[in-house]
């Protein structure tokens, strides 16, 4: 029997629909959501995300900033910039686009961007709320996903959940997350012995290692959710996950496509956490 497709795009469409809404409730008591973003240097996938960032917000009624810096950006300067959006009424919500240069530690530049305005949830402050069940900014890829189960109903509390990929950006915050939501966690990553002794027994597999094909149908129980985070490149230079689509489709209850799947609600989900900003901002 082949598994239900989980259509991401119609799912982010109707969310987007609802914050839309909320984005012109907001407008009628004076604040319009604003969100700047940070591009730092010459990454082509990077600037193609951000646009695709931009183009949504100006969809739903939010003003967006692109600030672009060059590759050769000192620390200084970026601290500098993020400090000034953290002052701004106007911008509610600040993104800097990973990665940045490599002679720019991540880490520290994270740390600069007020925690209320951190709408990617990568600050160690929303981290540490959303380690321990607070109200918190969560980041955009994992919120997306429980997003997409609750919408097909799925039932979390209790089920095993195998995530594969332990990145601070989606591998260990999904896993969290679904903590919360009451699942059993398994982690695994690129040294885990025998992968498939693990993804077997999920009743939810989140593929999110960056592998193409990674996944195939002997990785996978029965009737299980699998959820592919991957946007890798195959020789054609297609877009494809991590999953072999084809062939796990007929062994999955649910799968998520590549493209059409996880990608729509990431910058769904960055638009629902500008717009938690703005609001925040008045509250
Ligand atoms: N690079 C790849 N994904 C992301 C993301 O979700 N946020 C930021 N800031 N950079 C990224």
């Amino acid at each position: 029997m082949a598994a239900e497709l989980i259509d991401g795009k119609e799912i982010a469409r109707k969310k987007q629909a609802h914050i839309g809404s909320e984005v012109q409730k907001l407008k009628a008591e004076g604040i319009t959501p604003g969100l700047a973003v940070i591009l730092a240097g010459n990454n082509q996938a990077s600037r193609t995300y951000v646009k695709n960032k931009q183009k949504t917000c100006d969809k739903l009624g939010m003003n967006s900033m692109l600030i672009e810096l060059p590759e050769s950006v000192t620390e200084q300067e970026l601290i500098r910039k993020i400090n000034e959006l953290n002052e701004s009424e106007d911008i509610h919500g600040i993104l800097v686009q990973l990665p940045l240069p490599s002679h720019i530690n991540e880490k520290a530049i994270i740390e600069i961007i007020s925690p209320d305005k951190d709408v990617d949830g990568f600050h160690p402050i929303n981290i540490g709320r959303m380690m321990t069940a607070q109200d918190a900014f969560i980041p955009c890829t994992p919120a997306g996903i429980v997003e997409m189960l609750n919408s097909i109903g799925a039932d979390i509390s209790g089920k095993h959940v195998v995530v594969i990929g332990r990145s601070n950006i989606v591998g260990k915050p999904a896993g969290q997350l679904f903590l919360n939501e009451d699942a059993t966690v398994t982690y695994c990553h690129s040294k885990t012995a025998d992968l498939k002794e693990y993804t077997k027994r999920a009743d939810i597999l989140v593929a999110a290692a960056g592998k193409t094909k990674l996944i195939t149908k002997d990785h996978v129980k029965n009737g299980a959710i699998v959820i592919d985070v991957g946007m890798n490149r195959n020789e054609e230079g297609k877009l494809c996950g991590d999953v072999d689509f084809e062939a796990v489709k007929h062994k999955a209850g649910f799968i998520t496509p590549v493209p059409g799947g996880v990608g729509p609600m990431t910058i769904t989900m960055l638009m629902h956490n500008t717009l938690k900003a703005a609001k925040l901002s008045i509250s």
